[in-house]
């Protein structure tokens, strides 16, 4: 099967080019001259569009299997399809969670079945307990390690607990001590692996919590989750990090402080990425009185003065990769006081939209979105250049986006599950109009093309990359 991708520009991490893409078998066969000649079964026209490499949303939870009354794998990903997401990487805490590399087979087979894009999994940390399974789950080819810092989790569940203090006190799994932490760090760090952790200090937030007590406002809910906390996990992680060679990733950052010691900690050399996401980037404190108890996440959305910083860390690569944090809830748990409701926000199908309005509008270079979309976040997780690249022998993943078209995000025309989306009402300008997804187009006109294909792809981290082999799709 041989498609070709014709007369559109090309936006590699180098810069945009005019070229036509030629695949064979699933893979990127050429980029040869536009109109050159090219025998194809198939051609997509993408005159007049910008085609991506497939873009990766590296941080979706599809509470699938378990509380699949929120979301379930089908419908994250057929959201991720039409929102110009070819690969999303899933995270563990799912019921039961991915702790050792049984279940990560056991969920690949079982996302397998209903998949509409590709997808990696992240396999969950729960300190030294299974410290153990770590090296089995990297030779599975989990994308990274999750460590829920700063969250407890429920003991036989291991799901998020959101408000410690409506949860019975021996149902409580606290998060794993400092030393505990570095005992990890150091196993992954053997193992040439990544974690990847929800930064916020427990202890800071606990004495938060004790001094602003019950919480129904916005405010109180900032002052019950303070930028502190963000800090003060990220300078413990930057020492471990440091003193066990561990590559460390902050997810979703929310504040200066945060991008300020993240900085500091490249500047000396130290292996710390981090990650934002659009809401940090597009919303304030006061984006609350409009959205209301929608935009609950954790950490939370802060003042301007943090929106500016991400997007200064986000410029100058301090932030190298950008993700959703899917986090559906349904219309019930969004009921109550602010305090008892639990965090989070679907934009697996908002991602891209969001960040190709802030390239039409001149604040996001369109290079830039490459890289932090696609070929900066398949090197952080193993994924390079099998994903995240259009060289020869890469999966033939594109996103082809419309520069031009305006539309306005609706609730109505989303695909999750719990359509509740903040960005409801917003107009963007910019729309992934075609993805072709291992040399198949799979999505036209934010619809899905065809049967569901996607696919489990295994990270590869310990071997260099340099070749297309350096990750794998079963
Ligand atoms: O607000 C959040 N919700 N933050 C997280 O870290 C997890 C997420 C969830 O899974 O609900
Ligand atoms: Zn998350």
């Amino acid at each position: 099967m041989r498609l070709l991708v014709s007369n559109g520009t090309v936006v590699t991490a180098a810069g945009p080019v005019r070229a036509d893409i030629a695949c064979a078998d699933g893979r990127v066969a050429a980029l040869v001259e536009p109109a050159a000649p090219t025998q194809a079964d198939e051609v997509l026209d993408a005159s007049g569009c910008l085609v991506f490499p497939g873009f990766i949303d590296p941080h979706v939870h599809s509470r699938d299997p378990g509380a699949t009354d929120k979301e379930d794998f089908g419908h994250s990903t057929m959201g991720a399809l039409a929102g110009g997401i070819t690969t999303v990487l899933e995270m563990p805490n799912a019921i039961p969670p991915v702790t050792d590399a049984a279940m990560f087979r056991e969920r690949a087979r079982h996302h397998e079945r209903s998949a509409w894009v590709d997808f990696g999994l992240w396999g969950l940390s729960l300190g030294r307990s299974n410290i153990d399974e770590l090296e089995g789950l990297f030779a599975e080819g989990a994308v990274a390690v999750k460590l829920f810092w700063g969250y407890a989790l429920d003991r036989d569940t291991k799901q998020l607990i959101y408000n410690t203090a409506g949860h019975p006190p021996e149902r409580l799994l606290a998060p794993p001590e400092t030393g505990d932490v570095w005992d990890v760090c150091r196993e992954v760090a053997r193992v040439g692996g990544l974690l990847g952790a929800h930064c916020e200090d427990r202890h800071v937030l606990d004495a938060a919590q004790r001094a602003t007590g019950a919480v129904e406002t916005y405010a109180e809910l900032m002052a019950s989750r303070p930028d502190t906390a963000e800090a003060a996990a990220i300078a413990l992680a930057t020492e471990l990090s440091r003193s066990t060679g561990c590559r460390f990733h902050v997810v979703h950052m929310s504040s200066a402080r945060g991008a300020e010691l993240v900085r500091s900690a490249q500047a000396a050399g130290v292996a710390l990425t981090a990650e934002t996401c659009p809401h940090y980037l597009l919303l304030t404190d006061a984006s609350f009185d409009l959205l209301g108890p929608l935009m609950k996440v954790y950490p939370p959305v802060r003042a301007e003065a943090d929106r500016q910083a991400l997007w200064a860390a986000v410029l100058d690569d301090t932030i190298s990769s950008l993700g959703s944090d899917h986090a559906p809830h349904t219309v019930a748990d969004r009921q109550g006081p602010l305090g008892a409701q639990p965090a989070g926000m679907i934009g697996v199908e908002t991602l891209v939209p969001l960040l190709l309005d802030e390239v039409t509008h001149g604040r996001l270079p369109v290079t830039r979105l490459t890289q932090i979309l696609a070929e900066r976040t398949a090197r952080l997780y193993g994924l390079y250049p099998r994903k995240g690249a259009l060289l020869p022998g890469s999966d033939a993943d594109m996103t082809v986006v419309d520069p031009d078209a305006s539309w306005t995000i609706d609730n109505e025309a989303l695909h999750a599950k719990q359509p509740l989306s903040p960005w409801h009402g917003w107009r963007v300008r910019g729309m992934p109009v075609a993805s072709v997804l291992r040399g198949r187009v799979v999505m036209r006109d934010r619809e899905p093309v065809g049967e569901r294909r996607g696919r489990l792809v295994r990270a590869r981290h310990q071997a260099p990359a340099t070749g297309p082999e350096t990750a794998t799709t079963r």
